[in-house]
């Protein structure tokens, strides 16, 4: 086993006083280590999952709330903390989210796989999204992560509003994928975000960030994906200087 010194916490879901009673009670501030092979399985293998997804097992809340309350851990501007999340079970509004994202993506969906390499990654990719498209509405529960705001046209705006939401999405997948359940960060049906706030109750100043299809996975398998060497895309002191 690999493994480095670095502290570690569990969630106690009652405030952050429980993140520092873990290693207190411990009396090991220093002295916990991670096991770099498990976290090295869980950031390689948390894949988009959709055809995987088992739309017959139950979700229950107190998993999903679990793994939120890991995924607020992520970094927010300013500390503003303004994510928002909201968790879709019922049924009618999934059908009508489902039916939603079809209108938004399902012509490019169906374009783009058709149009694709056969058997190429993004061929893969687009067909299993094609899947996806298709049968949203089977998925036990949809969960939409929103923010406080609107992104105001400029890069540094952007960056701030989105950049405050979707790390902590990130936290969410790799929370599930370490709990047997799988999902997919789906941004299509933003095309028509209006619709889904009216459809749910959003208000005008809250902004999606896209849409979660949450479920367990049949099977917890996952590998990595073909990724290019790092060394080809990271620069050094200058752009497109070779670091190594
Ligand atoms: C910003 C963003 C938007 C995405 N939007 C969609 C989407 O609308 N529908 C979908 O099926 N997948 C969507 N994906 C998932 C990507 O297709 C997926 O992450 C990519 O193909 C790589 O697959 P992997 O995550 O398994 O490595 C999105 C991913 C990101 C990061």
């Amino acid at each position: 086993m690999r493994s480095r010194r670095a502290g570690a916490a569990h969630p106690t879901g009652d405030g952050t006083s429980g993140w520092v009673a873990v290693n207190a009670r411990a009396g090991q501030t220093d002295a916990v280590q991670f096991d770099l092979d498990q976290v090295d399985a869980l950031l390689s293998t948390t894949r988009a999952v959709r055809k995987r997804l088992d739309f017959d097992k139950p979700v229950p809340d107190d998993v999903l709330l679990e793994c939120l309350q890991l995924a607020v851990q992520a970094p927010t501007g300013s500390n503003r903390q303004s994510w928002r999340w909201l968790v879709v079970r019922d049924q009618a509004k999934k059908d009508a989210l489902a039916d939603l994202y079809l209108r938004a993506g399902g012509d490019y969906l169906r374009t783009a796989a058709q149009e694709a390499e056969a058997g190429s990654q993004t061929g893969r990719v687009l067909d299993s999204a094609n899947f996806l498209a298709q049968n949203m509405a089977r998925v036990p529960v949809l969960v939409i992560p929103m923010i406080i705001g609107r992104v105001d046209g400029t890069t540094n705006g952007a960056a701030g509003l989105m950049g405050s939401i979707l790390p902590a999405v990130w936290s969410f997948q790799l929370a599930l994928r370490s709990r047997g359940l799988g999902t997919c960060l789906t941004t299509l049906h933003l095309r028509l975000e209006e619709e889904a706030a009216e459809l749910l109750g959003i208000p005008p100043h809250m902004s999606q960030a896209g849409l979660l299809p949450v479920a367990y996975t049949k099977g917890t398998d996952f590998k990595p994906a073909g990724r290019p060497p790092v060394q080809e895309i990271t620069y050094l002191d200058t752009y497109k200087n070779p670091i190594a």
